[in-house]
């Protein structure tokens, strides 16, 4: 079977922020949509929107004007509780900074996200720990964020933000605060995500990473400056 299915279907973003007297329009009219499967690098300068649009692809904003369906749902129809749900159950969000708790374990970092979707205690911690076995992490599950290294860090935010099998993962950055040995090890677990056909759209500085993906949208001022899709450069070993 070879259905193209849209995750992303983005028409006509704006977002605009008033500050200070003057409106900044952070998005000018963005179109984009990205089937199952793809490996999106975002790419820009600093400051041509690359943050704003992924808040709200990942609905943690919304845009001022224009459309967004996610996964077939038209998320600016939804109310505060549906959008809350989307959020927990359809998307996986990988920050630059890790965002972990640091009161508790990676285990139930993990299974936070499972907590909202009332999944049973005992089923949540079993999965949690399924998934930081995923990332490489079996022999650091009882560690609290503040005894892991970065790179072990973003593998239990990468872990939290797979738990729920989410139908988009984005990612700001993610090897953005670690060294080039972390990031490179944090890549490849992005990629072996892609490989299983998980969509994956992810805000990079970094060139190298981006040709790795298979697809790249470039932002200009709060526009897509060019679109490209290239069978993806193997990375070095
Ligand atoms: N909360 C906000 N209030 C006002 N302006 C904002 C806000 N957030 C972002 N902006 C502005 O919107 C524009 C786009 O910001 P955004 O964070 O999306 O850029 P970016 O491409 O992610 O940049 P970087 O690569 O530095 O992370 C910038 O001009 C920024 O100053
Ligand atoms: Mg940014």
């Amino acid at each position: 079977m070879n259905e193209t299915v849209l995750v992303i279907d983005a028409a006509g973003l704006v977002r605009q922020y008033h500050t200070g007297g003057t409106v900044i329009r952070a998005l000018n009219g963005v179109d984009l949509r990205v089937d199952r499967g793809e490996f999106v690098a975002l790419v820009g300068t600093s400051g041509s929107g690359k943050s704003t649009l992924l808040s709200i692809l990942g609905c943690l904003d919304q845009p001022s004007e224009g459309h967004y369906c996610l996964n077939g749902v038209a998320v600016e129809a939804l109310d505060t509780v549906a959008l809350a749900q989307v959020r927990n159950q359809q998307i996986g969000f990988v920050f630059q900074s890790f965002n972990l708790l640091n009161r508790m374990t990676a285990t139930e970092n993990v299974a936070l996200p499972l907590r909202y979707a009332d999944i049973p205690r005992a089923e949540r911690v079993a999965r949690a720990e399924l998934m930081l076995e995923r990332v490489g992490l079996a022999d650091r599950m009882h560690h609290t964020p503040t005894e892991l290294s970065g790179g072990q860090c973003q593998r239990v935010a990468i872990a939290r933000a797979l738990i729920t099998d989410p139908a988009l993962i984005l990612a700001d950055e993610p090897t953005g605060n670690l060294d080039s040995r972390s990031g490179a090890e944090i890549l490849s677990i992005f990629r072996t995500l892609h490989s299983e056909g998980r969509t994956v759209v992810m805000v990079t500085h970094d060139d190298h990473i981006a040709e790795t993906a298979s697809r790249q949208v470039r932002l200009s001022d709060g526009q897509v400056q060019s679109d490209s899709r290239h069978a993806p450069r193997k990375a070095p070993a």
